[in-house]
């Protein structure tokens, strides 16, 4: 089984599929591994570390797509790559293939199997495979982190001899894995921590944390599935914004993390609402990908609007490229491991993981 990691295309993409320390694992398992020169570097694991840990390093992208059985991504390829791809080879990275018809007709077209490990089922068997986990883990630390710096306050309260400094507030939309860490990273950093989601389970978790829930009663709109968020009414996001409003007046610093997964994110801070807030406040739009909880966020841009800088930052794991590419390359091989061994594959469509996780299955789209 020779397994290829080419090296990230997407812009601002730091990661790297799989880390020397993984990859040294998988050679030990008997897999032969190919790495693109210099596939690791952004993420500071430079080309010597591969191949001490036992992967041969090339030099022509060409060569891993086209001499690999598995590509293991962070990011999806271009059609161009997939097309170099053998008939039957196979593919795992993020997809988001519902919302990629282009790329799941480049693999119909390519006769390969593709895998997508943002479908990979959120069950117990499956946690160490959960990539979507670990990248928002860190992500919602990053969020805290970036906010902070671009606020002219510090977080905790201060007693000094020249008076005492108030502790910062943050509020933060959405109680997800990401939410949850963002509170944790606020509240170690000394802030006063707010927290809005309209899952009712995340009031305990929130106050776990050390949060203060501020309680919005779903109503008959709110639809739940599989424990995520799958629909609300306008209405209901309306009595929300009431309700939430003067807390976002009050915030120094408010991060949203609140997605519906496959749909655009709900707009739960208005152009309106940014009005009210403070001059010199924060908005972290960490939703600012599937169109954003703000409505003045600007997609890859950070901007001042009414004093209040607004940061649309869409890929924060690849800003801390170290942890995430360690988390995401264990997390993939876990997967690797479950669908292959060094002499194939030995997956079954029928079993969980692999049919949740299975897009395209030899040529065969299996979504619409
Ligand atoms: P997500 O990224 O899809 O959404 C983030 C958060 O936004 C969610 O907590 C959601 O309730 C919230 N949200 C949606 N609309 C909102 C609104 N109008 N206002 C405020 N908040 C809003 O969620 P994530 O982090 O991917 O996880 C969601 C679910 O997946 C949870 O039930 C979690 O427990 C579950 N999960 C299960 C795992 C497992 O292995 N069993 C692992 C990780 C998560």
């Amino acid at each position: 089984m020779k397994l290829g990691v080419p090296k990230e295309r997407k812009i601002k993409e730091n990661r790297v599929a799989l880390t020397p320390d993984v990859v040294k694992q998988l050679v030990a398992k008997g897999y032969e591994v190919q790495v693109e020169k210099g596939a690791g570097e952004s993420a500071f694991f430079l080309d010597d570390a591969y191949t001490a840990a036992g992967a041969v390093l090339v030099d022509r992208v060409d060569t891993i797509f086209s001499g690999s059985d598995v590509i293991m991504g962070v990011n999806p390829p271009d059609a161009a790559n997939i097309a170099k791809m053998k008939k039957g080879a196979i593919l795992v990275s993020f997809m988001y293939a519902l919302s990629n018809v282009e790329l799941v007709n480049a693999c119909v077209t390519a006769g390969i199997t593709a895998f997508s490990v943002d479908a990979i089922p959120r069950i117990s068997r499956a946690q160490k495979m959960d990539a979507l986990s670990s990248q928002a883990n860190l992500a919602g630390y990053k969020s805290v982190i970036l906010g902070a710096d671009h606020l002219g306050k510090i977080f905790p309260m201060l007693m000094t001899a020249a008076g005492t400094i108030k502790p910062s507030k943050v509020l933060i939309f959405g109680a997800g894995v990401a939410g949850l860490q963002a509170i944790a990273t606020a509240k170690r950093l000394g802030a006063v921590v707010e927290v809005s989601d309209i899952r009712p389970e995340t009031k305990e978790q929130v106050e776990s944390l050390g949060g203060k829930f501020i309680e919005v009663k779903a109503d008959a709109s709110v639809k739940m599935e599989g424990g995520y968020v799958k629909g609300v009414s306008d209405e209901f996001l309306q009595k929300q914004k009431e309700l939430v409003g003067k807390h976002v007046a009050e915030a120094d610093l408010v991060i949203t993390t609140a997605l519906i997964p496959g749909r655009k994110a709900p707009v739960l801070v208005t152009e309106a609402m940014v009005k009210t807030m403070k001059n010199g406040s924060v908005i972290v739009d960490m939703a600012v990908e599937q169109g954003g909880n703000c409505e003045l966020s600007e997609y890859n841009k950070t901007v001042v609007k009414y004093g209040v800088t607004i940061v649309g930052e869409p890929n924060l794991p690849a800003l801390l490229p170290f942890n995430a590419s360690d988390l995401y390359a264990k997390n993939i091989s876990t997967f690797l491991l479950h669908l292959s061994d060094k002499d194939g594959f030995k997956f079954e469509m029928e079993e969980e993981i692999t049919k949740g996780s299975c897009i395209v299955k030899d040529g065969i789209a299996l979504i619409k």
